[in-house]
């Protein structure tokens, strides 16, 4: 794994008011996005997400309010600079018609004056980054080429000067269902060989849940209705609106139709009461865990202390901890994930007919969210496009 590339944004009580509007595009937004996370905005049409994203490169002004980049202040940065460290990507790729594949990928280091070496060797690197092959595609125009190649165009145009922030204002829109799949796939391979800071903007719910560490949801007016990671708006959505949007999403099926069992839980280590707690320690040690789970003479749990609380007695005591996160193996995810939330932890005990047989961390059930979409979206893009007259 590479370092983190990205820089952090910060957007403080921004305001867009459009010239004879009289309500405001965007009111009172704040929002911070860490350094090399993707952040996907989801909301309404005409809700505010293209405005917010514009904003971000100032390609829109705010009325008011502030946006830190990389902790400085871009509203008083020189715009022209600002954009250069700023990769945006339209709907449709955004080309010029005119201009070859090579001339639009070069287009920001010409204007960095880059000599004509350094961009071919950097173009041809990013045609292949985003799997297109250079020599075939480099001198082609715009209209030679499929809706999902010109997007592809259009994700290395806006990685050519390396920006750590990279925006992208429903960059999947245009294509079919298939190749959509194969972009999102591509962005997340991007992501995870670059760690650029990504702001995505888009329709669909599940894209957003696939491709974002953080989804932000947004009603009329630029108004916040939940900010949180997938899984935190999957398991609880903040209010109505968001139920309602997530709701009839593939996924939230998804999660209530897979059950614990489905995904290999963890190794644990068991003590009990009374155990010599150095002895413990050492085994939990051994397994590379920084807790136990303390059971009763059945296996079933009691406690799930960490070494170093163990460790402050000379014996592993006998305290049962009334809200331990504990889900059956035949439990939904869904339910597992509600368990996790309600206690606050990130993860829950397995248990087998009561008996304690592992843990499962809210990390392994996202990774599966994950994996399933991957695996399940090209056989449901099949359907569509199958079922299509
Ligand atoms: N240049 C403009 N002048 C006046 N009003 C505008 C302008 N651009 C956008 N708006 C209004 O601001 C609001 C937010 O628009 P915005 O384009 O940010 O929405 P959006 O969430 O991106 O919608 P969509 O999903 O349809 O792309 C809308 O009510 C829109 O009509
Ligand atoms: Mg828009």
């Amino acid at each position: 794994m590479s370092e983190t590339t990205g820089v952090s944004i910060e957007l403080e009580k921004v305001v867009k008011r459009y010239r004879g509007q009289d309500r405001p595009a965007v009111k009172e937004l704040s929002i911070a996005i860490e350094a090399g996370e993707t952040v996907a905005i989801v909301g309404p049409s005409g809700c505010g997400k293209t405005t917010t994203l514009k904003m971000i490169n100032r390609l829109i002004e705010p009325t008011s309010g502030t946006v830190l980049i990389g902790g400085t202040d871009a509203t008083a940065a020189d715009a022209d600079d600002l954009r250069q460290g700023i990769g945006y990507v339209v709907q449709a790729g955004g080309l010029f018609p005119h201009w070859t594949v090579e001339r639009n990928v070069a287009a920001v280091p010409g204007l960095l004056g880059w000599d004509k070496e350094r961009t071919r060797d950097r173009v041809t690197e990013l045609l292949e980054l985003v799997g297109l092959d250079p020599e075939q595609f480099r001198g082609r125009y715009p209209k030679e080429m499929s809706g999902g190649q010109q997007q592809r165009v259009g994700v290395a145009r806006a990685l050519a000067a390396d920006p750590p922030v990279l925006l992208m204002d429903e960059p999947f829109g245009a294509v079919d269902p298939i190749t959509r799949v194969r972009l999102q796939d591509q962005l997340l391979a991007i992501q995870e060989e670059l760690h650029k800071t990504i702001v995505i903007v888009t329709h669909d719910v599940d894209e957003a849940i696939k491709l974002a560490d953080r989804v932000l949801i947004l009603s009329e007016g630029g108004q916040v209705e939940q900010y949180g990671t997938p899984e935190e708006i999957l398991a609880a959505p903040a209010n109505e609106f968001v139920e309602e949007f997530v709701g009839s999403g593939a996924t939230l099926r998804h999660l209530s139709l897979t059950t614990v069992s489905d995904i290999p839980s963890a190794p644990v280590v068991l003590a009990r009461p009374g155990d010599p707690s150095d002895e413990v320690a050492a085994r939990a040690r051994e397994s590379g865990l920084n807790w136990v789970v303390v059971v009763d003479a059945d296996d079933r749990p009691r406690a799930w202390p960490s070494v170093s609380e163990v460790l402050s007695k000379p014996v592993v005591s006998d305290y049962v901890d009334q809200r331990l996160p504990v889900a059956e193996r035949t439990a939904t995810l869904a339910d597992a994930l509600d368990v996790m939330l309600a206690a606050s932890q990130g993860g829950v005990l397995v248990t087998q007919r009561g008996k304690v047989i592992g843990s499962l961390t809210i990390e392994q059930v996202a990774n599966r969210i994950r994996e399933r979409q991957a695996l399940a979206n090209p056989e449901q893009a099949a359907d569509t496009y199958r079922a299509a007259p």
